[in-house]
């Protein structure tokens, strides 16, 4: 086995809040993240009355895997190194019924002015052999901090529900079978990753003719509605739309 270098510090309390330190940048950076995805849901809801967002979910990587996966990868032990090379601590994964959703979500994140990408591995387009499908992001944004500011990597997962369908059983198959799956169960995997993908296909183009559907009728009252139905704040939308409220009162 190699040899790791010890992380050298005076003693280990000053260990602890150094790991602490460098543990909560992450979880600003998801905060921060799942904030900007929060706006950009509740923005599009009103002004599109549509909701590209099935689910959003985040986590952090605990210490014990981030170790793990710094061994296996062969990196330096340190923070630095574990810093600039374990691009995934900070992880969300948005789930969008739509394939187009998945880039626009994508795009919206992209041209915010704080946000940099860094990798950008697409799935979709180019599915990985085993026939998993997913546009994964590699982000970096600046968390501001009492005496500092860092520059944090956030992985992006955007995928739809069929394609999340799929991982999540795929994710258990591997875990079950410890990495040696049968080639019967690997085929017919492949197989459920092609139908998800059909049906992912056909939802879009059904999707697509909705909206043209709805283009033509008048919008008027479904704004009216969602600005009331605000799951959090009542919006004073007789201030907002006048005339739209005086009508209907
Ligand atoms: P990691 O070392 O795991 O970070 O992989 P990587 O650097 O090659 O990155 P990649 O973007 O390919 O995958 C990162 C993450 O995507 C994984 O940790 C999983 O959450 C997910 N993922 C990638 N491939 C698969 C797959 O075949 N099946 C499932 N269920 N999830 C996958
Ligand atoms: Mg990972």
């Amino acid at each position: 086995m190699k040899e790791q270098t010890p992380i050298k510090f005076d003693n280990m309390k000053a260990l602890k809040t150094e790991l602490i330190r460098f543990m909560m940048s992450y979880k600003f950076a998801l905060e921060e993240m799942n904030t900007k995805i929060d706006i950009l849901k509740q923005e599009f809801q009103y002004i599109h009355d549509y909701n590209p967002i099935e689910h959003v979910k985040s986590r952090l990587k605990s210490p014990e895997s981030i170790l793990k996966k710094s061994q296996r990868k062969g990196h330096v032990f340190s923070l630095p190194s574990i810093r600039e090379n374990i691009r995934d601590i900070a992880g969300i994964r948005i789930t969008c019924s739509f394939i187009s959703d998945i880039y626009e979500i994508s795009n919206m994140l992209q041209q915010q002015k704080d946000i940099t990408l860094i990798d950008c591995k697409d799935y979709i387009k180019n599915p990985k052999p085993n026939g998993y499908q997913s546009l994964h992001l590699i982000l970096q944004i600046p968390i501001f901090m009492s005496d500092r500011e860092d520059h944090v990597y956030v992985e992006i997962q955007i995928r739809t529900i069929a394609m999340d369908f799929w991982a999540s059983l795929e994710h258990k198959i591997y875990y079950k079978y410890n990495s040696k799956v049968p080639q019967r169960i690997i085929d017919d995997l492949k197989e459920a990753a092609n139908s998800a993908a059909q049906l992912d296909a056909k939802m879009e183009s059904i999707q697509k003719e909705m909206l043209k559907i709805k283009e033509t009728s008048s919008d008027e009252e479904n704004i009216h509605e969602l600005m009331l139905n605000n799951e959090r704040y009542h919006l004073p939308i007789d201030f907002l739309i006048p005339d739209l409220y005086s009508e209907n009162k």
